[in-house]
């Protein structure tokens, strides 16, 4: 059976995409930050890997804890949204740049030479869950704008980690998920837990129809950068 690493996979989409491929019957790692969370993931069946992606040790960690091992999937999941009333009136402070530069885009950063190695024997598919928030050609509201930045950097590291490991045969996917039901997306969102990760590991799976270096959205719709 096929083997996933879910990057923040405590709550929201990382717990989804977990349980959909335990479901399935996949070897899951599924990384969490609490004690409560490594429990919850363990008794769901999934391998549990400590990790918060701030923390230079813990991706260091992770390289070690993995080795030898051969992903099919790897999901970069984890991700903050930061203070909602930033925009071009209202720029954020340092601190809120700071935590969510780092945890969205450091951290991939930092993601990309640990994992893109553990799938190209299995020719297989990073995706960075990012959003299409971080659309610079969809942009046509200012609300959010520490986090649109994020992920329009987010989307900048898929590429060009698509641009470094497409050669050795990694594939990797920017994917929005909609706009969900989470506790970032909080509880009138349009898009249930489940059909948005149903929706993402189609286009995950999906080799052909969905080539690696694009953006797409969970119903499969190509996304403008
Ligand atoms: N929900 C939406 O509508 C929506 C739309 C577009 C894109 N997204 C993206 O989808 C991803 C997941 O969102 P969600 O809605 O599931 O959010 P969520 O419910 O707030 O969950 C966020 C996840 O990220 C983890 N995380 C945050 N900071 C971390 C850190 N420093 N180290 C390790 N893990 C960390 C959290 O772990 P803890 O439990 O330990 O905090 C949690 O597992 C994010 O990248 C988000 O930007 C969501």
């Amino acid at each position: 059976m096929p083997t996933a690493l879910v990057l923040g996979a405590s709550r929201g989409l990382g717990l989804e995409f977990t349980r959909q491929y335990l479901a399935e019957g996949w070897t899951v790692f599924a990384t969490h930050r609490s004690e409560d969370d490594r429990i919850r993931l363990r008794d769901l069946g999934a391998n549990t890997l400590r990790l918060d992606v701030m923390q230079v040790a813990d991706v260091a960690g992770i390289a070690w804890q993995l080795e030898g091992e051969r992903l099919d999937v790897a999901v970069m999941n984890a991700g903050v949204y930061g203070p909602r009333t930033s925009s071009p009136r209202q720029p954020p402070g340092d601190a809120d740049f700071d935590t969510v530069m780092r945890t969205n885009v450091l951290a991939a950063m930092r993601i990309v030479p640990v994992v893109a190695p553990l799938l190209a024997p299995a020719r297989g598919t990073l995706a960075f869950v990012s959003s299409r928030m971080g659309s610079i050609a969809e942009a046509g509201a200012a609300y959010g704008m520490l986090y649109r930045v994020s992920k329009a950097a987010v989307n900048m590291v898929a590429k060009l980690a698509h641009v470094e490991h497409a050669p050795l045969g990694v594939r990797v996917l920017s994917l929005h998920p909609g706009w969900v039901r989470t506790d970032m997306g909080g509880p009138n969102a349009d898009v249930a837990v489940a059909d948005s990760i149903a929706g993402l590991r189609r286009v995950i799976a999906d080799t052909g129809a969905f080539p690696g270096g694009c953006f797409y959205d969970y119903r499969g719709q190509s996304l403008a950068w």
